[in-house]
């Protein structure tokens, strides 16, 4: 009888090189650390930990506050990139940190974790959000039909559904508005994950509030105060064209045409 022969994707997978011999690494993070019950004053606390290279930042964080100082203070829930709760700044760059592996951070020199940007620091790398779920909230995010109810569901073609597919993904993980510098300069600017919001019913053909959405985004706080600087679509962890959905509501607004 021939002997069975293992496909490739039955074995094991090989050792990474850098990891052969161990898969552990003594690795520094750099968080920058807020109370307001302690200090005014935000400060950098270097933590060193031995961890698989292959671990996530949101491991590290977990490591870190079961075994070492259980007062740092974070938002996560899902721990698999769904949930949006745990975005945070990355070595400088907005991620999530559930979907961020250590190895590709350069684990050789400290890694930085700090709160994102442009909404107030409650404690640690936790921020106020309620001024982000309330721009969502301003643009509608629901389905506005009139009429009466339909005796059947609201049929779409294929065509129509994909006019919007891209918005669809959005977690609401609030990375693109907090990596956005108008955002940063003056929290009364919708932002970008609003607008993906908005852009998401405004291009659904079963919605009829979309001019009511375009008015909202029309306002001195909208649309028009985007600078397409592109670090929205740089930052969204869906892989959203952040931007470009941006484009649309503002050549909606032109044309009138959606
Ligand atoms: S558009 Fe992307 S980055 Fe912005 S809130 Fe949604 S998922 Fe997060
Ligand atoms: S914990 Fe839910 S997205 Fe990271």
């Amino acid at each position: 009888m021939a002997t069975p022969t293992l496909e490739k994707a039955d074995m094991a997978p090989e050792p990474e090189a850098g990891f052969a011999d161990s898969p552990y690494i003594t690795a520094t993070f750099r968080i920058r650390r807020f109370n307001p019950e302690v200090s005014d004053e935000a400060q950098w606390q270097d933590f060193q930990i031995e961890i698989d290279p292959k671990e996530r930042v949101l491991d590290a964080l977990h490591k870190i506050k079961w075994e070492t100082d259980g007062t740092l203070t974070f938002r996560r829930s899902c721990a698999h990139g769904i949930c949006g709760s745990d975005a945070m700044r990355i070595n400088g760059k907005n991620r999530l940190a559930c979907k961020t592996l250590i190895k590709d951070l350069n684990p050789e020199k400290p890694i930085t974790i700090e709160a994102i940007k442009g909404l107030t620091v409650l404690k640690d790398l936790v921020v106020d959000m309620d001024p982000f779920f309330q721009a969502y909230r301003d643009v509608m995010p629901f389905l506005i039909t009139k009429g009466n109810e339909p005796t059947r569901e609201r049929l779409q073609s294929p065509e129509d559904r994909e006019r919007f597919d891209d918005t669809t993904k959005c977690i609401l993980c609030a990375a693109c508005t907090s990596s956005c510098p108008v955002f940063w300069n003056d929290g009364q600017y919708f932002g970008p994950a609003a607008i993906v919001n908005a852009h998401r019913f405004i291009f659904d053909s079963r919605d009829e509030g979309g001019e009511q959405r375009l008015e909202i985004l029309n306002d001195r706080d909208g649309v028009w105060r985007c600078r397409t600087t592109f670090n929205c679509t740089d930052a969204c962890p869906r892989g959203i064209e952040v931007t470009k959905a941006i484009q649309e509501v503002k050549r909606a607004l032109i044309t009138r045409r959606f």
